[in-house]
């Protein structure tokens, strides 16, 4: 097969910024996306409905003329976080899911919650009314190795806050191990998982082996290769409760290459090229439809879309480069090695 089309992917997991860079970086995931999950750790974090209102519309008047793009908000859970408000920002269609960040996970996420049962009220009517929580699944103790993070968080955090409420809906977004497929597999009902390009393409060889790489430090940081390879099975599988979320998460070179660099790896431009490479190499790009554009729709009781994406194979080439963006110019990933693929319709 040198040739595929596909209905128009959507991405489940993306941050998009706010000003000079949400203005750069938006153009890059609506060239191929049709809507998008988008993060709310902006600085201040996006928390009430008020404020994913004024977000969605900031976004949509980044977007440049002639493109067309669905923000599908989110609000950023805190331990102050209001189940009403949850609620009729629900209601009303503008939010689709509800982030969970715990305290100190990641980039921007110190507002993000140290103690869960303050947080159980929210949990209840997000269960009530079949708003999908999604989480950053890493636990934060000091103690507790950064490899080890995701699993630890699984068996602490993850498990008994589905068992204290059963009808809760949950997105284990990002996952970076075969615990956390393991857990997949071990339960079937209101459960999904997205996958990163970057998580199917590197391991934590890529990062660290003949030098540090900045470029590819993002959270969860990339495990093992065996870790990689459960990936790279669950996503490719078939199975409908593994969709594509990019975490595509745009820093500026200064901010990446520096003696303590963010984290986040900006894939949005390349991903569908590089999605296309590692479904035909794991033989199943006959599988990779449902992974961008079939799976998460159903999982989030939205309508396919109704557009394509035709990707064909050419003539191997880098896809290395850099975005200029009004901070500065942001480095696009690229697996380190040419690729075949690309976008073409
Ligand atoms: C994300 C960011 O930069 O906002 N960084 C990352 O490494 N993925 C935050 C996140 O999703 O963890
Ligand atoms: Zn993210």
């Amino acid at each position: 097969m040198d040739r595929i089309t596909l209905r128009r992917p959507d991405d489940w997991h993306l941050h998009l910024r706010d000003g000079e860079m949400l203005k750069a970086v938006l153009p890059e995931t609506a060239r191929h996306f049709a809507r998008a999950i988008i993060m709310p750790n902006l600085v201040p974090p996006v928390v009430t409905g008020a404020q994913a209102a004024s977000y969605r519309d900031r976004i949509l008047a980044a977007l440049p003329e002639g493109m067309s793009f669905e923000p599908l908000m989110t609000l950023y859970l805190t331990e102050d976080t209001d189940p009403a408000d949850v609620a009729a920002a629900h209601a009303s269609g503008l939010v689709k899911a509800v982030k969970l960040y715990p305290a100190g996970a990641t980039t921007n996420s110190h507002s993000g919650v140290r103690d869960f049962d303050k947080v159980r009220p929210v949990f209840e009517t997000m269960a009530e009314i079949g708003l999908p929580l999604c989480t950053h699944g890493e636990v934060t103790a000091h103690e507790v190795d950064i490899f080890d993070r995701e699993a630890v968080f699984i068996e602490t955090v993850l498990d008994p806050i589905r068992r204290a409420t059963p009808g809760l809906k949950v997105v284990m977004e990002h996952i970076t191990t075969s615990d956390a497929v393991d857990y997949v597999a071990a339960n079937e009902t209101n459960l999904g998982a997205t996958i990163t390009t970057h998580h199917l393409m590197i391991n934590r060889n890529h990062i660290l082996v003949g030098g540090i790489k900045p470029h590819y430090y993002c959270l969860p940081v990339a495990k093992r290769a065996s870790h990689q390879l459960a990936l790279r099975k669950a996503a490719t599988s078939g199975d409908a409760r593994y969709f594509l979320g990019t975490d595509s998460a745009p820093h500026t070179d200064p901010n990446k290459e520096q003696a303590c660099g963010c984290a986040g790896c900006f894939t949005a431009t390349n991903t569908m090229a590089l999605l296309a490479h590692v479904f035909e190499e794991e033989n199943a790009l006959d599988r990779l439809e449902g992974f961008t554009s079939l799976h998460g729709p159903a999982f989030y009781g939205l309508p396919v879309n109704e557009g394509t994406l035709t990707l064909a194979k050419g003539a191997a080439r880098s896809l290395a480069g850099k975005l200029a963006t009004g901070e500065g110019p942001v480095t696009q990933f690229d697996p380190g090695h040419p690729i075949e693929w690309d976008v073409v319709g």
